[in-house]
């Protein structure tokens, strides 16, 4: 803008500001108003709106689309200050304090008294409670009982759907489908919005390697790359264009920091890396959120390098607002400050509160620590009422940008409640997303599609029935009863019987049921058994030593081999399983994790061949639990495996995976030839070109995920293997081929060195791409 322009823009902002003073009753006056008053100050300013209409004409006229956002950010901050003016300290302290209702239980603690806490100004925002009546109830006593009628943000872990549940976020990601992860987060929020809600706890993106820790199911696997892409299509999915449209809410980015790397993948234990691995490995899709708007920030419960989370000084206030110039606010897990104490960090809460505002916290769940001493700490100058204020507007902003000031109930309305939840595009969205995130792992003989193999089913194991355990943990307000269980689909289905036999629950040891399971294999002409985990098997607080199928499943598995007749094995789980002694048995092995409201249709989709299998794994199976971490951009060591002794491996396993990183079967076959590049040297500025040639070699359309991975392979610091550096989805019909190119800057080649200095270094590179991280084709370049 030249400085004309800028002038103008100042005066038409001005006025539009005087306008809004006049007329928006949250501004510009100093005492609390009555709805009467409201009414007749509206009334009253009848002729400052029309000025405002004819100003607002005029300035719409003038700016170009970008210069009325800033306009917009700008009216919002001085709306934020104006309320901030009128607030008392401990109205301010309010802001920063979110608490949970008891219409949920998602930690440790819980509160009755959280509706006179309100009343008397002490919260900013509430979790854990929806539905339009019960959100209006508590909005109302906020913005009736409360000196400045402040309206509340209603938070709520919306992980994966909200009452339309979608398949579990690890097996959303295995789709490699950005478009589909994001509408089925939008979707989400058009339900959870419907129902009252304003934010939501979400997108987890904890990159993880370890899949004993349960929160794995919730994120999107172990690679930096594929997890940043999802990060970014979660916020926009979340918060949609504009956080004013009422389909939308604040998302939140979680949990910051290096969650996924807890030692032992025990939750909420330790994390010890170096700033190398943090940040070219575990930071990365929070900065992607970060260059996407998110609108929150949540820390994590682990200690990273001697610091827990919320009080990492490091992370909030250098890495997170001065480095990524991050604008929205932060809020600290569930009950993490006073956890600070056990961690040996804090003394006492007081201590602990003020490390958490020193690190940059804004809000705190569920402690009440803001609320019982950050008046103390005032007083005492160990926080000064700037940091106050900067942490209150951070939470204003929001509000204002959701349009909560302006009507505190636009996000509650029941006609809007009856048109959304389980609308029906939300069901199908579900049953495709369910589908692109199954990955079909064994398909001997063509086993599958199963269309004519028979029509005699035998349904075996306990997840076969199960409504519940489809829809996984983190559910949100999803209901068993919509939920359609494999069972439920199969019969169904035209054209096939069906005898359903459980066999064994999920964990116990109990074998009583395998006689009658033996005899429906028996008399069946293909047997589908639907063994795993309970959903509440992963998700926090649920980790696990043992990755082997639970109690006597795979017993089963072998009982039933035993009868001769050809089985399907389904799969449902929240992590990767150990079954390297479980895949031998079963012809065809289809892991659908927990697929969702729609999880039942849409496995006899893939089954039937109604829908191609195109998933891809985005974490590593291992063979045993003692491989573990085990990814595939790992490290090479000084002595890589070979037959020699004294090299990198095990006496009793081998060093590879069960099913690698990016593996998955599709009905039909691609064949990968011709990888070619237009140059061998680059300049640091050029494009550099790959192009790959894929043809379907099978009888059945399908799609297949063309993976491109570098290897950068001398650095300043060593390098991983490879590395994950882009991927395209592409549907090939049976006999044809298409050709796949990649174009790759140096950007893409930049890593931290060990100077905290992200950039590409020049020497050789190797490219590989392939069909998984193992089966590529490989060429090389030099970057000059
Ligand atoms: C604790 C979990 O770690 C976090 O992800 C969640 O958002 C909060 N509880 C609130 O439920």
């Amino acid at each position: 803008m030249d400085t004309i322009e800028q002038r103008s823009y100042c005066i038409i902002g001005e006025l539009l500001f005087l306008c809004f003073v006049k007329c928006d009753p949250y501004i510009g006056k100093k005492s609390k108003f009555t709805e009467r008053e409201k009414g007749n100050f509206r009334l009253n300013s009848k002729g400052m709106r029309h000025i405002f209409w004819l100003i607002l004409l005029l300035f719409l006229s003038e700016a170009c689309t970008n210069k009325v956002q800033l306009s917009r950010d700008e009216l919002i901050e001085q709306k934020v200050d104006s309320v901030l003016s009128l607030m008392t300290v401990k109205e301010k302290i309010g802001q920063l304090n979110l608490l949970t209702s008891n219409w949920d239980v998602t930690g440790p603690t819980i509160r009755k008294d959280y509706e006179d806490l309100i009343c008397q100004g002490n919260v900013g925002s509430i979790f854990n409670a929806y539905t339009v009546a019960y959100v209006s109830r508590l909005q109302k006593i906020a913005v009736e009982e409360t000196r400045l009628k402040i309206p509340l943000l209603f938070g709520y872990d919306v992980i994966h759907g909200h009452r339309t549940i979608f398949p579990i976020p690890l097996g959303q990601s295995c789709s490699w489908d950005m478009d589909a992860i994001e509408l089925s987060d939008r979707i989400a929020a058009t339900e959870a919005t419907a129902l009252g809600l304003t934010w939501n706890f979400g997108p987890m993106v904890d990159i993880t390697r370890d899949p004993r820790w349960g929160r794995i199911m919730e994120g999107a696997g172990e690679d930096t790359y594929l997890g940043s892409m999802i990060a970014r299509a979660r916020v926009r999915g979340f918060q949609g264009k504009s956080l004013s449209d009422t389909s939308t809410m604040l998302a939140c980015v979680k949990h910051y920091a290096a969650y996924g790397a807890v030692q032992a993948g025990r939750d909420y234990s330790t994390v010890d890396m170096s700033e190398i691995t943090l940040r070219n490995v575990y930071l990365p899709p929070f900065k992607a959120a970060v260059e996407e708007n998110v609108a929150t920030v949540m820390t994590s419960f682990n200690e990273l390098n001697g610091i827990p989370a919320s009080a990492d000084k490091f992370l909030i206030d250098e890495v997170l607002r001065k480095e990524w110039g991050f604008k929205g606010f932060v809020v600290t897990d569930y009950t993490s400050m006073e956890e600070m104490i056990l961690h040996g960090y804090a003394e006492d809460a007081k201590q602990a509160g003020l490390l958490a505002m020193q690190a940059g916290v804004d809000v705190d769940m569920q402690d009440l620590i803001y609320v019982n001493y950050l008046p103390e700490l005032l007083n005492e100058k160990k926080v000064s009422i700037e940091q106050l204020d900067k942490a209150v507007k951070r939470v204003l902003r929001q509000k204002f940008a959701l349009g909560l000031f302006d009507d505190p109930f636009r996000y509650c309305s029941e006609t809007r409640e009856k048109q959304v939840i389980y609308a029906k595009p939300h069901l199908d969205a579900a049953r495709d997303m369910a589908r692109k995130s199954m990955v079909l792992l064994k398909n001997e003989n063509q086993m599958l599609p199963l269309q004519s193999k028979g029509k005699k089913i035998a349904l075996i194991g306990p997840l076969g029935g199960s409504k519940h355990d489809v829809l996984g943990s983190w559910r949100a307000a999803g209901e068993d009863k919509m939920a359609i269980s494999l069972l439920q689909a199969l019969k169904e289905r035209q054209g096939v019987e069906i005898n359903y036999s459980k066999g064994c629950d999920i964990n116990s040891i109990d074998k009583s049921g395998f006689a009658e399971a033996i005899s429906a294999a028996r008399q069946a002409d293909v047997v589908i058994l639907a063994l795993g985990e309970s959903a509440e098997m992963s998700g926090e607080a649920s980790c696990r030593t043992n990755l082997n199928l639970p109690g006597v499943q795979s017993d089963l598995l072998k009982a039933i081999a035993e009868t001769g007749k050809p089985i399907v094995l389904v799969l449902m789980n929240g992590r990767p399983l150990v079954l390297k002694d479980d895949v031998q048995y079963p012809d065809a092995i289809l892991e659908t994790w927990f697929a969702g409201t729609q999880a039942g249709y849409a496995i006899c989709d893939v089954l039937w061949g109604n829908y191609n299998p195109s998933g891809k794994l985005t974490v590593t199976f291992p063979r045993s639990v003692g491989q573990i971490p085990l990814f595939y951009n790992m490290k090479n060591s000084g002595r890589p495996l070979s037959e020699s002794k004294f090299t990198s491996k095990y006496l009793d396993e081998s060093n590879s995976p069960l099913f690698p990183f990016g593996y998955g079967l599709s009905y039909t076959s691609f064949k990968y030839s011709d990888l070619t590049m237009d140059k061998q040297e680059y300049d640091f500025n050029e494009d550099i070109n790959i192009t790959v040639n894929v043809e379907n070699t099978g009888k059945y359309d399908g799609e297949e995920v063309v993976q491109l991975y570098v290897q950068d392979v001398v650095g300043s610091i060593t390098r991983p293997v490879k590395e994950l550096k882009g991927f395209k989805k592409v549907n090939i019909l049976s006999g044809q081929s298409q050709l796949v190119s990649f174009t790759l800057t140096s950007d893409d080649l930049a890593f931290y060195n060990s100077e905290m200095n992200f950039k590409a270094e020049a020497g050789k590179f190797k490219i590989y791409v392939g069909t998984n991280s193992q089966d590529v084709l490989e060429t090389s370049f030099v970057l000059k």
